[in-house]
């Protein structure tokens, strides 16, 4: 077998047997197809797709590229191991926040996390702006901190999914990053590696996203939860919006804090204006999780007793025992709003400068584009322009207001925390096209406000 014939039958639209496929993803992992042959073959994927036979090959193939996980011995009787992924996003810190509920209710989750990739966030370098967190444990550890603890949150481990690793970043310098096959086979694979029993997939889509219609995200969910059912795992996607940033503040150790005072809202700020979209895919999300785990089908019940484990603070409080498991600085403060002592994460957030953005004219934002602030957080020193790139975790954005809400000429839009000048006027110019404020109807505004976040649910059922 030839690497260049498997580059000509599918650059001729021709479709590649199960021995072709593994053929390249084996020879690719080992070193011995080059990255410019590749790069040929997955640009030839892009542009022709692939059929679900191939689809089905090519994930199966790259989730058998290394080992793979057992989590039989976190397994309970009668309960399911959930594992969740998110597709990418902007401000995106659902998995910090559901992960503590799901695991303080009794669905134990062994997860692994990304790190950013071009414009969009990573739970690892989020967690990384935790001073002391280690998320590169071995994971026989991390299955013995999920029997102590009940959640684990690391990064991939190097030894699963090999294929997957080497071929993204090839991806990410190729323009063949948004493929709805190459992206259904890279997450399937790696999360098939896992060893969980349930994969809930949250699906974004909008500028912050890598699929930008919906039905392209519909389409890349049906794909991702065809791959589960014919390997046995059941799987369901929650499509979610990130047409403007999630929640209120973008930037590693800001979203840190969000979570945090998340995780410590009373009932009046869970039904408030504040937290609304957060609040609607966090809910979402982990009522979907502890409903797959056997725990409670009753999706009702489970978004009641998240609200209790938020506001009892035993979803809070599990947010930091997982923080001290993996080695995070905690300090213990009198915090004035509760009345009482509390333990807080040590962050890496001290920032020299602070910019508030205000209102150019009087009217309604219409729009904040997510992907220009990603942009604008990577200028800021808050994402990597290169694998190699250091981050500077302290800054990013805070937002006073968000699509839908009224402003007046000289009100501020969002205020900037930043280390470095030059850094800044180049973030500027991505901010300052970002935010959209037209004097449009209020009728107009109230339905941008109120858009729902969670836009779709696909289970097998749906196929
Ligand atoms: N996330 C992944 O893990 N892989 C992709 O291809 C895109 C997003």
């Amino acid at each position: 077998m030839r690497m260049y014939e498997i580059i000509e039958k599918k650059r001729d639209k021709y479709e590649l047997s199960k021995e072709e496929i593994e053929f390249f993803v084996n020879g690719y992992s080992s070193g011995e197809i080059p990255d410019y042959q590749m790069s040929a073959l997955l640009m030839a994927i892009y542009l022709n797709g692939m059929s679900p036979e191939e689809l089905k090959n090519l994930t199966f193939a790259m989730a058998n590229s290394a080992k793979t996980i057992d989590l039989s011995s976190i397994r309970v009787p009668d309960k399911y191991i959930v594992d969740k992924h998110s597709t990418g996003g902007v401000g995106d810190k659902v998995t910090l926040i559901v992960l503590p509920i799901v695991a303080s209710l009794g669905v134990g989750v062994c997860k692994m996390s990304g790190r950013g990739l071009g414009f969009t966030g990573g739970t690892v370098d989020k967690l990384e702006s935790i001073v002391g967190y280690n998320v590169d444990i071995p994971i026989n550890k991390a299955i013995r901190q999920v029997q102590d603890i009940g959640v684990c949150l690391i990064s991939q481990s190097p030894e699963i999914a090999i294929a997957d690793k080497k071929i993204y970043a090839l991806r990410d310098t190729t323009a063949t990053v948004e493929s709805i096959n190459l992206i259904a086979s890279s997450i399937m694979s790696k999360k098939l590696a896992s060893g969980a029993d349930k994969i809930l997939l949250d699906v974004t889509v909008g500028s912050g996203a890598f699929m930008r219609t919906l039905d392209d995200a519909k389409e890349l969910s049906k794909t991702m939860v065809k791959i589960g059912a014919l390997a046995g795992v059941e799987t369901r996607a929650v499509v979610t919006t990130m047409s403007e940033p999630l929640g209120r503040n973008v930037g590693n150790a800001l979203e840190i804090k969000e979570v945090i005072s998340f995780l410590l809202s009373d009932e009046t700020t869970l039904e408030s204006e504040e937290v609304r979209d957060l609040k609607e895919v966090i809910f979402e999300i982990a009522a979907q999780m502890i409903k797959m785990s056997g725990v409670c089908e009753d999706m009702e019940k489970n978004k009641k007793d998240i609200m209790k484990a938020i506001t009892s603070r035993a979803a809070y409080d599990k947010f930091i025992e997982l923080i001290k498991a993996q080695g995070g600085h905690i300090y213990n403060v009198y915090m004035d709003w509760i009345g009482m002592n509390l333990d807080m994460p040590v962050l890496d957030d001290k920032v020299r400068y602070l910019k508030e953005i205000h209102a150019q004219s009087d009217g309604y934002v219409v729009s904040i584009d997510s992907k220009k602030i990603g942009e604008a957080l990577v200028a800021l020193g808050g994402g990597r322009n290169k694998k190699e790139d250091k981050i500077d975790y302290a800054v990013g954005f805070e937002f006073a207001k968000k699509v839908g809400d009224k402003v007046n000429e000289g009100d501020t839009i969002l205020t900037v925390l930043y280390n470095d000048k030059e850094k800044f006027e180049k973030a500027f110019e991505y901010i300052e096209d970002a935010i959209y404020i037209d004097d449009v109807e209020e009728d107009v505004a109230k339905s941008l406000k109120y858009k729902p976040h969670v836009l779709d649910i696909i289970d097998e059922a749906s196929l």
